[in-house]
């Protein structure tokens, strides 16, 4: 079978087109049939030699959709459409594969109102975005921010707090054409701050309270701008680093609104977690009160490019590709 593999971790021109065995459905993994892959910010900290534990040659994608051809019991029955996330792309052989050997408690039915190109795309942000907001203490009525609209975890949080009754569901944008598109595609709560610092934009919607949960996976900058933006007894979660690993804050943005700042390792969650968001991400899937936004596709061959796209173009939506 076709598989997109990193030989080794040292830049885009690693990523080759081989040729490998088809995995087996044994040990009660589940054989899917691959017909799209979710491209992901980790697939470029692995193959810059920048992620922890990743060992090459490794096939990457970390997410995917498919349709299952074997093992999958009366859960997940032949034909059924499916999509996961898991380990895969990170310390095993991933989703940019044309058969991907997935372990059932990885997978999830897709939706009939959702195409497998937008359902490759789902799990690592939808997941990621409803277990932060969980960690949080989210429910109705907060205040939440999670910066970069175009981005896959920023869209996902802001979708999620928005469909689950939050009081205000805002992001933010680097880019002013960016925040344009997000308000024809009916984000009302983006600060642009290539017009307006962070903060001001956070307490201009918020009438000067804050925002009670951030959840921020870029880092640098923005996440120094926005643990200003904290409301009283707020809280930051930090997830990831598409800006920077590093960054200056201001203790007193912590300490005068008693806020804290947290971390979350989507590795490191319990099965019953990812279970119970995945529970709410697909009834709102179902309703139709979220919407995964696809901004481009690429041929699974064009993995690379895909990948420099995602990094380098900084799209609005995800870049899937197709197998
Ligand atoms: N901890 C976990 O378990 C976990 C789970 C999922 C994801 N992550 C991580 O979370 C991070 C975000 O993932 P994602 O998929 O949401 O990323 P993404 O879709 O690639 O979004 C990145 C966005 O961040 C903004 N950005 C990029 N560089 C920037 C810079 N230098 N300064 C300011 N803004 C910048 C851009 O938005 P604008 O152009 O609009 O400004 C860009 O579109 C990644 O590091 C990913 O690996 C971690």
């Amino acid at each position: 079978m076709r598989a997109m593999r990193a030989e080794t971790f040292n830049g885009y021109k690693e990523l080759k087109l081989v040729d490998l065995p088809k995995p087996a459905a044994t040990d009660g993994k589940v054989l899917v049939r691959m017909t799209a892959a979710g491209v992901t910010p980790l697939d470029h900290a692995i193959l810059s030699g920048k992620f922890h534990g990743s060992k090459a040659p490794l096939v990457l994608g970390n997410e995917g959709a498919g349709v299952v051809e074997e093992g999958g019991g009366t859960d997940f029955p032949v034909g059924s459409r499916v999509m996961f996330f898991g380990t895969y792309g990170a310390f095993e052989d991933g989703a940019d594969s044309e058969w991907v050997a997935v372990r059932k408690e990885d997978l999830c039915l897709i939706p009939d109102n959702v195409d497998d190109v937008s359902a490759a795309g789902i799990p690592v942000a939808y997941l990621t975005a409803q277990v932060a907001l969980t960690r949080a203490g989210f429910r109705a009525g907060k205040t939440v921010l999670a910066p970069a609209i175009g981005g896959s975890v920023g869209n996902a949080v802001t979708q999620l707090a928005r469909a689950l009754g939050a009081k205000h569901a805002m992001s933010s944008t680097t880019n002013h054409a960016k925040a344009e598109q997000a308000k024809a595609l009916g984000f009302n709560e983006v600060v642009d701050t290539s017009l307006e610092k962070l903060g001001d934009g956070v307490r201009r919607i918020t009438g000067g309270y804050g925002a009670d949960i951030v959840v921020d996976g870029i880092g640098g900058e923005v996440l120094s701008e926005a643990l200003g933006a904290l409301a009283l007894g707020g809280s930051l979660t930090t997830l990831g680093y598409s800006a920077s690993r590093k960054t200056t804050i201001d203790v007193t943005n912590l300490i005068v609104p008693q806020a804290s700042i947290r971390g979350l390792n989507m590795f490191a969650q319990p099965q019953s977690a990812v279970t119970e968001a995945w529970n709410v991400i697909v009834s709102l899937l179902k309703s139709g009160a979220v919407k995964p936004i696809v901004a481009k596709t690429f041929p699974l061959a064009e993995a690379a490019e895909a990948l420099r796209y995602l990094v380098e173009g900084r799209p609005f939506g995800r870049v899937v590709l197709t197998v």
